[in-house]
């Protein structure tokens, strides 16, 4: 397609209706409306999508307070429209008149021509009675997340609530992971130091490089080597809590795309075997194209962990990396889509899931073994709640106290979004007694 073809904020819009009104996620959708267009407008349309997705409630509450009536069926897109343009006057660089002209422009590929004049009259007016200046109503609005949601973390963290949704808000910085078994961190620190890349580094992350800004990371050098992968720091915590130690075996349960698969590897290549679990088969192919881009081998297995008898050959494991499917509300401010596609009343159905997981899969563990459990959830359900459940109900079960423990009501340890810089993550170390 030619690029005088496209247009940057109607793909922005039809994404945003996508994931808003059909509840793709962004994983999805982005990437296939990113592909037509120059690096750099890809960039710019993720920045716009992401952008809109961050501050939704304060958008749709000034989309409420100018447009007299919702707009309904094929014209729904327009609203998305709306919001994109005051998102680019309240928050972005984009200049007003390109702010307004541009995006009633993007009326045309929308088919939605018959709403130019209003999109026209609601932007102008949103400048002239400048709406971006007055206050949110309240701190729900304010904070960008889904009333429900608030609510949960209003309640569970009180005194650090207010930093909590601050962080909440900020984009997350891009984390590298080194590939030991390709090259040392000193010898890769000093190669990015010789492409003049911005970057820190974290004395609790022994693999890791912070990237100092927004870097195309396939650009990086030694990318097509295997040299590093992406992955934040709080889930480059898992293979070295999990403390993986020559000639075991270890399941890694609920694997794809396969980032702590491959770090375990990297920090004992010694181990006898590592069994990648995945019950999706596309996600699976993902765990396939890390292990091969990074040098390293697994042996990956489709399976329901919930249904160990559909596909254990029987060997018990020495430990297990149960990195659970959760509510992902500790990766919000790195997935800002996630906060819409999540409803109240998944976070039930997953804590049920995760249970049943733990269950099945803490048979799988030899005597005197260990399960390293986790979730990239800041919901209490999912963590502490569900891990002082399992160890009253499971007699061989106890806590290991070295590390990754809060308090002694509250087992494991809760990484909030921001501390540190990582994601928001949560961990518990479990013992199977001899
Ligand atoms: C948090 S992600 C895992 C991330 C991965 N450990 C990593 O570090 O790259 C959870 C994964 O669990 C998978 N999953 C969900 N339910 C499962 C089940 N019943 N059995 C096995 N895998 C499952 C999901 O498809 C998803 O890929």
């Amino acid at each position: 397609m030619k690029s005088k073809f496209l247009n940057l904020r109607a793909d922005a819009a039809k994404v945003l209706h996508q994931i808003l009104e059909e509840g793709q996620s962004a994983r999805e959708c982005l990437p296939l409306a990113q592909l037509p267009h120059k690096e750099q407008d890809k960039a710019w349309l993720q920045e716009m999508v992401y952008g809109v997705l961050r501050n939704l409630p304060i958008l749709q509450f000034w989309l409420r307070k100018l447009l007299d009536k919702p707009l309904k069926n094929r014209y729904k897109i327009v609203e998305q429209l709306i919001m994109l343009g005051f998102y680019q006057l309240a928050f972005s660089r984009v200049s007003q008149h390109a702010a307004v002209s541009e995006t009633v422009a993007a009326c045309q590929p929308l088919n939605t021509q018959a709403m130019k004049g209003l999109v026209n009259a609601i932007l102008r007016t949103f400048i002239r009675e400048e709406i971006s200046q007055q206050q949110a109503p309240n701190q729900q609005i304010a904070s960008g997340l889904p009333k429900w949601l608030f609510k949960k973390l209003e309640a569970e963290y009180q005194d650090g609530f207010i930093d909590l949704i601050g962080n909440m808000q900020q984009k997350a910085p891009i984390w590298l992971r080194v590939n030991t078994q390709q090259i040392s961190h000193a010898d890769f620190v000093e190669t990015l130091g010789n492409a003049s890349i911005d970057f820190t580094l974290s004395t609790e992350h022994p693999e890791a490089i912070i990237l100092s800004k927004g870097y195309d990371v396939t650009s990086l050098p030694g990318f097509d080597k295997g040299w590093f992968a992406v992955q934040d720091g709080a889930a480059q915590l898992a293979a070295h809590y999990l403390e993986p130690a020559e000639n075991q075996t270890i399941l890694d349960c609920c694997a794809a795309p396969g980032g702590k698969t491959c770090h375990i590897v990297e920090t004992q290549p010694n181990i006898t075997k590592i069994v990648a679990l995945e019950v999706n088969q596309q996600r699976a192919l993902k765990i396939e194209e890390n292990l091969s881009r990074l040098g390293h081998n697994a042996e990956i297995v489709i399976g329901d962990a919930t249904l160990p008898e559909q596909w254990w050959d029987g060997q018990l494991f020495d430990q297990v990396l149960l990195d659970a499917p959760c509510s992902a509300t500790g990766i919000i401010r790195r997935h800002p889509d996630i906060k819409w596609l999540r409803k109240a009343k998944d976070i039930e159905v997953l804590v049920t899931l995760q249970k049943q997981i733990l269950d099945a899969i803490w048979a799988l563990i030899k005597p005197g073994g260990t399960m390293l459990y986790a979730t990239c959830s800041i919901l209490p359900e999912e963590n502490h709640l569900q891990i002082s459940d399992f160890l009253s109900r499971t007699p061989n079960a106890s806590l290991d106290n070295r590390f990754c423990n809060d308090s002694v009501d509250r087992p494991g340890k809760q990484i909030l979004p921001g501390d540190q810089q990582m994601d928001g993550f949560y961990y518990a170390r479990l013992l199977k007694s001899k």
